[in-house]
């Protein structure tokens, strides 16, 4: 399926993380993450694999460049290890760490290649974590001074700044459930911990700020949640559902609310006041998107879902494999409508409020070492359906697909392979895989027909029944 063309300045990309990549994990006063402790308790990493190397990135960060360079990519988005730059979380700065990310941003501009960092992928440092780490109102006011550390030493030459990622999966599986790290099963306990991201967020932004940083935005995760059944039971699950994952974090962004009282009311204060340093304004806004949850009435047993952790029964609603589409490694369903739906659905429910969008992370796990086709057809089935959200009026300007290579998938360690380059992790050589030259040949034919002058696709007003296609969808617009 060829992908349709997309307009001139389309920012074309990749993304990864410090703790999914890096290794070197004491290296150069490199200081212990929640993560690096989580992996190091047995059976947390369900294959073993060794995450204290990972792809060994610290060290062979060039060829990872080289390989970005090949691609032709406009952007890179990396994480910034809070641990390697402010190892106690707070206090002494360690330089060599600083310089690691000095060193990576000179590579990536002598090679053409735009650095886009994220501050805050899930590696809080150790000392914080263990002092209660997101439930904790003091962690976000150090990941703001930290924020402002590496922009005071960056901002020069990083064009394009994201603060956090993905806090509803650090809040959901990290504080409430326990399948990722710090491993609490708090339930609703932990909603703080949402809180509290969303506030570090906010003081990030006011610190990237000061520090002569622009360009901000945020990596959040969304999806479209669909209703299992027609019960009043279903509708409610699924409404539930999908405030907790899509609009808790993105309405205090955008509008400054949270989208129920009921779990404002839960929220530790000052809420009003956190509120407007939570919603300063964004130059843009990233959406990861993998693929559509069906969310129905609570079950009356614990679910081992789809994505390989549990669901405890007892929960106010309850999670359902979606039938009827390919699945991924990860049995993750192909869904690429579902990336024009969400898109629509933000559009429609923000309007004007809603900053120019970046897809920070769309991509899929496959257990096909290099001949990966159905890579290929999940991408340009993903980018089709960007380009009808984008024709719908949506204002999207780039894309980074997850991932350059592949990387340590948290707790399902070495065994999902999301890159575009295969890693041996054995003796980590690095081999492009057939997505790769089917992205560098994308990138090149998108930015040959930049050579002609191309009509913008027009920004219309919120695409009402954009997204109707979905039968079952969420209202969540
Ligand atoms: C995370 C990535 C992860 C990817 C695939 C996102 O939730 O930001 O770190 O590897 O999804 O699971």
């Amino acid at each position: 399926m060829p992908v349709p063309m997309f307009p001139p300045g389309f920012l074309w990309g990749a993304s990864a993380s410090a703790f999914q990549t890096e290794g070197a994990v004491d290296t150069d006063g490199k200081g212990p993450s929640g993560w690096d402790a989580f992996a190091a308790r047995p059976g947390r990493i369900k294959d073993g694999a060794d995450t204290t190397r990972a792809t060994g990135f610290h060290a062979r960060y060039r060829e990872d460049v080289a390989l970005l360079a090949g691609l032709g990519a406009d952007a890179f988005r990396f994480s910034v290890s809070w641990p390697r730059v402010v190892p106690g979380g707070s206090g002494a700065v360690n330089a060599d760490g600083l310089d690691f990310y000095d060193r990576l941003v000179d590579e990536l501009c002598a090679h053409g290649v735009t650095p886009a960092p994220t501050l805050y992928h899930w590696d809080t440092p150790l000392p914080l974590e263990e002092a209660g780490g997101w439930l904790d109102r003091d962690t976000a006011y150090r990941f703001a001074e930290y924020a402002g550390i590496v922009a005071e030493r960056l901002a020069d030459r990083v064009p394009m700044w994201i603060t956090i990622n993905e806090p509803a999966e650090v809040t959901l599986l990290g504080y409430a459930l326990g399948e990722h790290a710090p491993g609490r099963t708090l339930l609703f306990d932990a909603l703080p911990a949402a809180h509290h991201q969303l506030l570090a967020h906010g003081l990030a932004v006011r610190a990237l700020r000061a520090a002569g940083a622009d360009n901000i935005g945020v990596a959040l995760s969304h999806a479209p949640v669909w209703t299992a059944g027609d019960s009043d039971e279903d509708r409610l699950g699924a409404e539930l559902y999908d405030t907790l994952t899509n609009w808790l974090f993105a309405d205090p962004v955008l509008t400054g609310r949270y989208p129920d009282e009921n779990i404002a009311a839960l929220m530790p204060g000052p809420v009003a006041d956190d509120l407007k340093v939570i919603s300063a304004p964004l130059d843009w806004y990233g959406v990861n998107y993998y693929n559509p949850t069906l969310v129905g009435a609570p079950r009356p047993e614990a679910l081992e879902t789809f994505s390989g952790f549990t669901m405890p029964a007892g929960l106010p609603f309850g999670i359902r494999e979606i039938e009827g589409y390919e699945k991924t490694g990860f049995g993750w369903p192909v869904v690429p409508e579902g990336l024009t739906e969400i898109l629509t659905l933000l559009h429609r429910r923000y309007g004007d409020r809603l900053p120019p969008l970046h897809i920070t992370e769309n991509g899929c796990a496959l257990d096909e070492p290099l001949a990966d086709d159905r890579r290929i057809a999940y991408l340009e089935g993903h980018l089709t359906a960007l380009r009808a959200a984008m024709d719908a009026g949506v204002d999207v300007r780039g894309y980074f697909t997850w991932s350059l290579t592949d990387n340590v998938e948290w707790t399902e360690g070495a065994s999902q392979r999301f890159g575009l380059v295969h890693i041996d992790y054995e003796t980590l050589t690095r081999t492009p895989k057939a997505s790769y030259a089917w992205y560098r040949d994308l990138i090149h034919a998108q930015k040959h027909q930049r050579e002609q002058p191309q009509e913008q696709p027009k920004r219309n007003e919120p695409a009402e029944g954009a997204a109707e296609g979905a039968a079952k969808r969420v209202s969540g617009g």
